[in-house]
């Protein structure tokens, strides 16, 4: 096997290296940015729900299965896949394309984070602060918007190519409870505001009237996006981690953190745009991919003079966030193509940078020269196509086949054993059932009803 001819596989030096790593790939612009504009426009306590609902039992069931199907095989996605057999291996190459839609628009979006935090530095705070224009014309300035998408996708690809991505981990391991710090200070501050305290309510009251296919689709996308889980990131991950690694504890604490931040991510945002909106129903109209580059600025102009430095470091705080989470991407990207074509990792980081940086110039000319393509509707563009293919079709796909395949064909004995191996397993019984028949039978009833109600709903 190639295992053999490779260098001994990279490993965590322990569990909190492992947990860190995670987090840091979990932890990004899917709970800073997806999060907030997501719950604001379904309902927010209602959508918040159905994700804390799905965070705590699929999220954490799948997150358990990949790091020990990836620690058992010692693999990362196509290859733990196939070591079961060779027909198996279509799973992780369905899986594994995954990543190759995500990275495009992400970087898109981590280009936005980098025009803000330029932004403040050379404009002030005042100037982004203005209600959506300067937005706007960022985004449909199609030569700048390309230039700053390609400035955080030359410092993602720099990072992997240079191999410093455990330096990076470590910087974050400071700048991640700085940004939980900080944001927890906004949030504060923004629900001081007159009106807030009617958003807040707006913000943490479910409404379950509210529920539709859409939103519970949207919270399964959005539970599997901000883990990483239906991609084949934490398969790798788990195949590096050595025995003695409490698996149990560690996706609890992983799934922990990210619901947390992505829950200050909506409390600095949503109490804000309900107070500046009044009603949920304006907030839902309008939310969207720029909520947060629309809302936040405001939030940080009212703090008064000290606006443009918290703007900064705010903005600074989430660039890191997004660029551990890209890494993470790139990553898993490089070492598909590896994988699958046995080439040199050189050579497999070209393809992804060729790959992604096309893609990423498409996606940012639909907000200008290809705006006229509309994907899913009036107003749509092709990000939010790119997202609504992956989040919302093919991560529930990825994930009902990884459930059938391990309750049904490789039996869930594999994993149990392997999550054994480290601990005590006390919800054995409770995960076997809920791989074996529950998840396959929710997922199989979510996607069957959110396609019939897509097809009531637009035509495409
Ligand atoms: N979880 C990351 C976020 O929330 C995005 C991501 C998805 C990163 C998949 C890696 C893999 O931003």
């Amino acid at each position: 096997m190639a295992e053999s001819t490779t260098p001994a596989r990279a490993s965590w030096s322990g569990k909190l290296a492992f947990v860190l790593a995670a987090a840091a790939s979990a932890v990004g612009l899917g709970s800073m940015w997806r999060f907030p504009y997501l719950a604001a426009k379904y309902g927010g306590g209602t959508f918040l729900f159905v994700y804390l609902v799905f965070v705590f039992t699929i999220g954490i069931a799948l997150l358990l299965l990949e790091t020990a199907l990836g620690r058992h095989t010692r693999q990362s996605a196509i290859g733990a896949f196939k070591a079961f057999g060779k027909k198996y291996a279509f799973i992780g190459i369905f899986t594994s394309a995954v990543p190759f839609i995500i990275v495009p628009y992400y970087c898109v979006i981590g280009g936005w984070v980098t025009k803000y935090l330029v932004g403040y530095v050379t404009d002030g705070s005042a100037a982004l602060a203005d209600g959506g224009a300067f937005f706007s014309n960022f985004i449909a300035d199609g030569p700048q918007s390309i230039v700053f998408m390609l400035i955080f996708m030359a410092l993602t690809y720099l990072t992997v190519a240079i191999g410093v991505n455990k330096g990076i981990e470590k910087a974050n391991l400071v700048m991640m409870p700085l940004l939980i710090v900080m944001a927890a200070a906004v949030a504060i501050y923004a629900l001081s505001m007159p009106g807030a305290m009617d958003g807040l309510a707006f913000y943490l009251l479910p409404d379950l009237s509210a529920i539709s296919p859409e939103l519970i689709i949207s919270a399964l996308g959005q539970t599997f996006f901000t883990l990483s889980l239906a991609m084949g990131i934490m398969v790798t991950y788990g195949s590096y981690l050595d025995k003695s690694t409490k698996l149990t504890s560690s996706v609890v604490q992983i799934a922990g953190t990210t619901f947390g931040v992505s829950l200050l991510a909506g409390m600095m945002i949503i109490p804000a745009t309900f107070a500046a909106l009044g009603s949920g129903q304006a907030v839902a109209e309008n939310s969207g991919p720029s909520l947060m580059f629309i809302i936040l600025p405001q939030v940080f102009q009212n703090m008064g003079p000290a606006a443009s430095v918290i703007g900064c470091v705010f903005f600074i705080l989430v660039l890191f966030a997004a660029l551990t989470s890209s890494i993470s991407l790139v990553e898993t990207c490089t070492s598909i193509i590896q994988d699958a074509t046995g080439c040199f990792r050189r050579r497999a980081l070209i393809y992804t940078i060729i790959f992604t940086t096309v893609m990423g110039i498409i996606v940012n000319l639909g907000y200008s020269s290809l705006a006229f393509i509309q994907p899913l509707g009036e107003g749509s563009s092709v990000l939010d196509l790119l997202d609504f293919i992956s989040n919302s079709v093919m991560m529930p796909i990825a994930a009902l086949m990884t459930c059938i395949w391990v309750g049904w064909i490789v039996k869930p004995k594999v994993i149990i054993d392997e999550v054994k191996v480290s601990a005590k397993f006390g919800a054995e019984k409770a995960w076997t059932v809920f791989i074996k028949y529950i998840a396959p039978v929710v997922l199989v009833v979510i996607l069957v009803a959110y396609v019939a109600q897509t097809m009531g709903l637009f035509s495409m």
